[in-house]
């Protein structure tokens, strides 16, 4: 079955010479008596020529029947392509092989969509794409995501050998655990009623690793996680694990940095510069109105509660009066919308909670010399009110200023949200162009460590319950647990978020805290779940503390798509189906018996 090269090595220095190819038929054309035959395999394709005065009619024959996809070994002679029909879009491109063997190694059937054109695959239907998904990956685009996947897997694992970390795999079959996302639950036949859980990550694993000595570790981890799934969440997933021991957050500040260095060197070949920028939760949030901000879209959030506080616009200080604030931010370019358009933005604003969404259009007053500021609620504004505005938001015309008053997590989450909107909308009207490899890393610190459910009237963890308060809010953590911050970190690149991590709890005493008195996790609950833990760390735990990054966030980000199915081989639909494979599936009666499981709801179909 030997080939003498891949389908992207012949060149002009190859005429003259016999070669075979192996591979797919990427396309045929049938001109002037000649078949033309571009053979495709992994690394590239190749122009091969069918020339009928040159060859038994049996073989020529047989060419004449390939479909688009059949598998061919092709042995032939290479030639310079006649002056004209060079194709400089492919290395190949100056040469072709001229047949004098052909071994159709197999047939294809006509396909459900073309494989060989970029244009048109682009607008297959994603389930079509899934359900034949080997052929999906047979396109270019797709196969490139695959060996970007495969070359940065690699470069993780020798940086990390470089740096002195153990690559050390943790079971997959878990227990549940309380606390984060949705597991999945696996029966077990040996323990009739009892359940492994699928892990959500290898934390608690990575932790009892540092107890056990390791100090380095890292994994390239598959997770589990039964969530509501979006184009950059997927039931399971793989996380470029560490944790370290005797370290602070500093350390895995630089760590990461020089990972993600030698990540866009290998796959981009681009020089990130280090250190990232960093921002605190509360500013990320005053500035972005949100905790991933994406910084290359500009458009911060100004604010103007003090301005406000006064106001005759009820609307406004009413909400200062209550506590709250007054946020606006400025989208640039954005005064043509019209009425239906900025009613459709308020109802998307009211649809996360916001009360309204008050607006000015800074436009060309009726003379077509002055600016005009539009806007129901101006009039109620005092020159003061004015120049504040048009200072801190630095007002021209063309803007709309929009506005949200409530309570400053409210108004900023709202306006961040709303500021994402016009991003897009900008883009689409071509207003705003961002190059596609600008790469804005930034570290996200200061979480606070406790975030409160109001429908279950409790406290829990905004990062993991392992994670470590900041030392000098220890004990605020009884008394006033909102204001303690979280030894946690994210990373964020272009509004991504990429990874997160913490220094971790390594005392007992503070963890069964967390566990029992903030988190109101009950004792036996806790020694249930996590009582091999507190033990564990009776026995001499380091302190210590690590990250995870999305691995398939990025390598989306790499391969510059918004769906991480994009880059997985075998990804699951928005439901958690595999359209290939048709799972997850019924099972037999016996085999329910053998689990100990009995089913009360019907089988679907
Ligand atoms: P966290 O839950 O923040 O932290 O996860 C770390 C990173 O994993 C990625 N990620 C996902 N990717 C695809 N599909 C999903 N469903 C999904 N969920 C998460 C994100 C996220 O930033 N054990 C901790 C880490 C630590 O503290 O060391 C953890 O799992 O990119
Ligand atoms: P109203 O006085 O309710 O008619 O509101 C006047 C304008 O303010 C409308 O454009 C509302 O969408 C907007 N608005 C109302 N409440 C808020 C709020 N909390 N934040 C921002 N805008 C608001």
């Amino acid at each position: 079955m030997k080939r003498t090269q891949h389908c992207n090595e012949l060149r002009p220095a190859h005429i003259g010479q016999m070669v075979t190819l192996c591979g797919w038929v990427h396309s045929r054309r049938d001109l002037g008596g000649l078949i033309f035959i571009d053979v495709r395999d992994r690394e590239g394709r190749t122009q091969t020529v069918f020339d009928p005065s040159d060859l038994p009619k049996e073989l020529f024959e047989r060419a004449a029947a390939l479909r688009s996809e059949c598998v061919v070994r092709v042995t032939g002679k290479v030639r310079q392509r006649p002056a004209g029909t060079n194709n400089p879009k492919i290395p190949t491109g100056e040469v072709e092989v001229m047949v004098k063997e052909l071994e159709v190694l197999n047939v294809a059937d006509v396909l459900p969509f073309p494989v060989d054109d970029p244009e048109v695959a682009s607008k297959v239907n994603e389930e079509l794409r899934l359900k034949y998904r080997y052929l999906d990956l047979r396109r270019p685009e797709m196969a490139r995501n695959l060996r970007v996947r495969s070359k940065v897997a690699t470069a993780t694992r020798v940086f990390m050998d470089e740096q002195g970390f153990l690559e050390v795999e943790t079971p997959t079959l878990f227990k549940s655990t309380p606390e984060g996302a949705r597991e999945f639950l696996v029966p077990c036949r040996t323990n009739p009623g009892l359940f492994y859980a699928l892990p959500q990550s290898p934390q608690q694993f990575k932790q009892i690793l540092m107890v056990a000595g390791v100090e380095k570790y890292f994994q390239l981890a598959r997770c589990y996680r039964d969530e509501d799934l979006r184009a950059d969440r997927q039931p399971e997933f793989t996380q470029i694990d560490i944790e370290m021991s005797f370290i602070e957050r500093e350390d895995i500040y630089a760590l990461i940095e020089g990972l993600l260095q030698r990540v866009w060197k290998t796959a981009l070949n681009i020089d990130v510069p280090v250190p990232f920028k960093r921002l605190t939760f509360e500013e990320a949030l005053n500035r972005y109105g949100i905790d991933k901000p994406d910084t290359r879209l500009g458009m911060e959030l100004a604010d103007l509660t003090e301005d406000f506080r006064a106001s005759k616009f009820k609307v406004f200080s009413g909400a200062v009066a209550a506590g709250g604030v007054v946020k606006a931010l400025n989208a640039k370019g954005l005064a043509c919308a019209t009425q239906s358009q900025i009613e459709t933005m308020t109802e998307y604003a009211k649809s996360f909670g916001a009360k309204g969404l008050a607006y000015i259009k800074v436009e060309k007053g009726a003379d077509g010399a002055t600016v005009e500021w539009k806007s129901p609620i101006v009039k109620f504004f005092n020159d003061a009110e004015k120049a504040a505005l048009a200072k801190k938001l630095a007002i021209e015309e063309g803007d709309l200023i929009l506005f949200a008053a409530d309570q400053w997590l409210n108004a900023c989450e709202i306006l961040g949200k709303i500021r994402l909107y016009c991003a897009d909308v900008l883009k689409t009207q071509g207003k705003l162009t961002i190059p596609t490899d600008r790469f804005d890393f930034l570290w996200v610190v200061d979480f606070p460590l406790l975030s409160f459910d109001k429908e279950q009237n409790r406290w829990y963890s905004s990062h993991h319950p392992f994670t470590a308060p900041v030392a000098e809010d220890i004990p605020m953590l009884k008394t006033d647990p909102k204001k303690v911050r979280g030894q946690h970190y994210d990373i964020v690149v272009n509004g991504v978020e990429l990874g997160g991590g913490s220094i971790r709890i390594h005392q007992p005493d503070v963890q069964k805290t967390v566990f029992e008195e903030v988190l109101q996790i009950p004792p036996e609950m806790v020694k249930a779940r996590f009582g091999y833990m507190l033990e564990a760390f009776r026995f001499g735990a380091p302190p210590h503390g690590g990250i995870a990054l999305g691995f398939d966030r990025l390598i989306a980000i790499l391969c510059n798509t918004a769906s991480i199915r994009d880059v997985i081989a075998f990804p699951k639909t928005a439901k958690g189906t595999c359209l290939m494979t048709d799972s997850p599936g019924s099972v037999e009666p016996k085999q329910l018996r053998d689990l100990h499981l009995e089913l009360k709801v019907a089988k679907k179909e």
